[in-house]
C-alpha cells in the first residue's frame, strides 16, 4: 500500500516512517532527506536548495516532483510512504499522474494532527543519528547511552540547521499556506485519515497501523 503522512514540521512523519519501514517493509521517500543529500553532496542543485531550506521556504515544485519521479521508478516492495511530499496542490497532481503512469494507486493519506506549542518544544529538540538517520529528542527520546546510537552504535549526532525557531515559523507559514489545503482535497477524494499526532509515539503507531489494517 502507497501511503502520504501528511503534517506540519515536527509533526512526526520521519519518526513513524521509520517504524513503517522496519515493520512492513515499506518504502520510505522523503524529500526532505533528498534535498539534504543533494546539499551535502555539494551539486549545482544541492547549492541552490540550501539556503531555501535554511530560510524554511519551499524548493521549486519541478525539483522535488524530479526527485519523486527518479524513486518512483524503482521496487516498491511493501509500498512506498510519501514523507513530506507532496507539499502543495501542483505537487499531488504530479503525484496522482507519476503513480498513474507506473500502474500504482495511493491507498491512504494520513493527517498527523498536532498543535503548535508542541512543534516548537519538539523541532528545537531535535537530534538524528548521521549514519542511520534515526530520530531523538532531549527530552522524548534519548539514547539508552548519551551520544550513542540505539540503532546502528554510531557517534554522529546532528542537529539540522533550519531547527530553530525563526526558521520553523516560516515552514509552518509555508505549512498553513501551500501545504494544508490538501487536507481538504484528499478529504473530498474520501482518502484522508485523522490520527492525533500528540498522544506518545507508541500510541500514534499503533493509530497509523490500524489505519493501514
Ligand atoms: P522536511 O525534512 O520534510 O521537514 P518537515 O516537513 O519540516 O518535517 P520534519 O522532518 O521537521 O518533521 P517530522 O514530521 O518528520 O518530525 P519528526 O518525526 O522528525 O523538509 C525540510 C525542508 O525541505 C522544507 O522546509 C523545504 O524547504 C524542503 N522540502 C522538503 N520537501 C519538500 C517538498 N515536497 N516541496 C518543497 N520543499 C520541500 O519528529 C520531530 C521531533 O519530535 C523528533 O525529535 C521526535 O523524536 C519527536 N517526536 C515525534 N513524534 C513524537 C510524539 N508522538 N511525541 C513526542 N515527541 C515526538
Amino acid at each position: 500500500m502507497n501511503i502520504i503522512l501528511l503534517g506540519p514540521p515536527g509533526a512526526g512523519k520521519g519518526t513513524q516512517a521509520r517504524y513503517l519501514v522496519e515493520t512492513r517493509d515499506m518504502i520510505q521517500l522523503s524529500t526532505g532527506d533528498m534535498l539534504r543529500e543533494a546539499k551535502d553532496s555539494g551539486t549545482e542543485m544541492g547549492k541552490k536548495v540550501a539556503e531555501v531550506m535554511a530560510r524554511g521556504d519551499l524548493v521549486t515544485d519541478d525539483i522535488v516532483i524530479g526527485l519523486i519521479r527518479e524513486k518512483l521508478e524503482g521496487d516498491s516492495k511493501g509500498g512506498f510512504i510519501f514523507d513530506g511530499f507532496p507539499r502543495t496542490l501542483a505537487q499531488a497532481d504530479a503525484l496522482e499522474e507519476l503513480m498513474a503512469s507506473t500502474g500504482q494507486t495511493l491507498g491512504a493519506v494520513i493527517e498527523m494532527q498536532v498543535d503548535e506549542d508542541a512543534l516548537v518544544e519538539r523541532i528545537t529538540g531535535r537530534y538524528t543519528c548521521g549514519d542511520c538517520g534515526e530520530v531523538y529528542h532531549d527530552a522524548t527520546k534519548r539514547p539508552a547511552v548519551e551520544g550513542v546510537c540505539d540503532k546502528c552504535g554510531g557517534t554522529n549526532m546532528k542537529r539540522r540547521a533550519d531547527d530553530n525557531e525563526a526558521s520553523l515559523r516560516q515552514r509552518l507559514m509555508e505549512y498553513y499556506k501551500k501545504t494544508s489545503p490538501l487536507i481538504g482535497y484528499y478529504y473530498a477524494k474520501r482518502q484522508l485519515h485523522r490520527v492525533d499526532g500528540l498522544a506518545d509515539i507508541d500510541k500514534v503507531r499503533a493509530e497509523i497501523e490500524a489505519v493501514l489494517d
